[in-house]
């Protein structure tokens, strides 16, 4: 190496530059290590080979030189000191975070069967002009049976079928009361439907529930024939399963006369015949007729000049038909393996 000032300085100011820009080129601790090394450290080609050339100039150049060499020295150490912070700071901390860890399952919640079946019938049934109405629970045995013309010794009245509270009163056992509740707070026309859970002293089994949800539909108005209940019920088994075939059997309600009971084909079998129907191809799915004129009369309207209809239905068991669910009880049991299939 040459040892004239100028020479020394040149080289000097060389090394600062090219260690600065590596330092700022490294990218991780390890590499700012290396540059410490190289530079600061005893190795040739560091800051070690120009200390040795100080005392070797002529006096007067000394502390011209001995200044330079400080300031480089220092200036290289502070460098090396803040990339190495810097890099330190900035490397994810090995430990922290476990990539082998399988992801979090997000589950998002589904709404029950029956609730998208009542939805849907709410849907259908708005669309079609009627609004939606509600009743109590507990309710007052005039409203559930003697408004609705049951004889006092109707069998559905008897303990067994029935849950009597001990404070008088009783669970209500259809969603019909509305019918009444309805008719004493609106005047005509009057198309509703009314949601709503009804109990039973029922055995639980394949098809029935002790407690389950109902929806009551009515319409009344001067001039109401079972013309249009039957079309208007064809109309909504046909929005609700698709094109389908129904049937209308003769039945029995004391609130209704006349009567009937409406079937759709099993959609498990495609009417051809299973378990689920009974082997017969047609499902039950509710139950309705024209509103008896002495319920009108207990409601308080003129039955001479107000006929009705009315209907009420299942969605616990149009679920099952709708979905292909063989048994009523896995409604009942928040089965979370099974909810979840109607996550949408
Ligand atoms: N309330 C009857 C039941 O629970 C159903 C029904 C409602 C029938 C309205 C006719 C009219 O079975």
């Amino acid at each position: 190496m040459s040892t004239s000032l100028d020479d020394l300085r040149t080289g000097l100011e060389e090394l600062r530059r090219a260690n600065l820009e590596a330092l700022a080129k490294a990218r991780s601790v390890d590499e700012v290590e290396q540059t410490r090394i190289a530079t600061l450290g005893r190795a040739r080609g560091g800051l070690n080979d120009y200390k040795a050339h100080i005392t070797a100039l002529p006096p007067a150049d000394r502390p011209a030189f001995g200044a330079l060499f400080n300031t480089v020295k220092q200036e290289l150490e502070q460098a090396i000191a803040s990339r190495h912070a810097e890099l330190s700071a900035s490397a994810p901390a090995p430990a922290a975070v476990d990539l082998s860890m399988p992801a979090r399952r997000q589950w998002r919640g589904a709404r029950h069967p029956v609730t998208i079946v009542l939805a849907e019938i709410e849907a259908i049934f708005r669309d079609l002009g009627f609004t939606v109405a509600t009743g109590p629970e507990a309710e007052h045995e005039w409203y559930n049976f003697g408004a609705l013309n049951f004889p006092p010794d109707h069998p559905a009245m008897d303990m067994h079928d029935t849950l009597y509270l001990e404070r008088g009163g009783l669970l209500r056992t259809h969603t019909s009361p509305v019918q009444i509740r309805t008719l004493q707070s609106y005047p005509p026309p009057i198309r509703i439907i009314a949601p709503g859970n009804v109990f039973r002293r029922d055995f639980f089994d394949a098809s029935h529930a002790p407690m389950f949800a109902q929806i009551e539909g009515m319409a009344v108005d001067e001039g109401v024939s079972f013309v249009d209940l039957k079309a208007t019920l064809a109309n909504f088994a046909n929005r609700f399963f698709g094109e389908t075939k129904t049937r209308f059997r003769p039945s029995f309600f004391p609130f209704t006369e006349p009567s009937a009971e409406m079937d759709v084909a099993c959609r498990i079998c495609n009417g051809t015949g299973c378990a689920t129907c009974k082997q017969t191809g047609w499902v039950e799915i509710l139950g309705c007729g024209m509103m008896h004129p002495s319920v009108l009369e207990a409601a308080g309207l003129d039955a001479q000049r107000y006929t009705g209809w009315a209907f009420g239905m299942g969605p616990g068991r149009m679920a099952l038909q709708r979905f292909g669910i063989p048994d009523i009880r896995i409604e009942y049991d928040s089965d979370i393996s099974f909810l979840e299939q109607f996550a949408q």
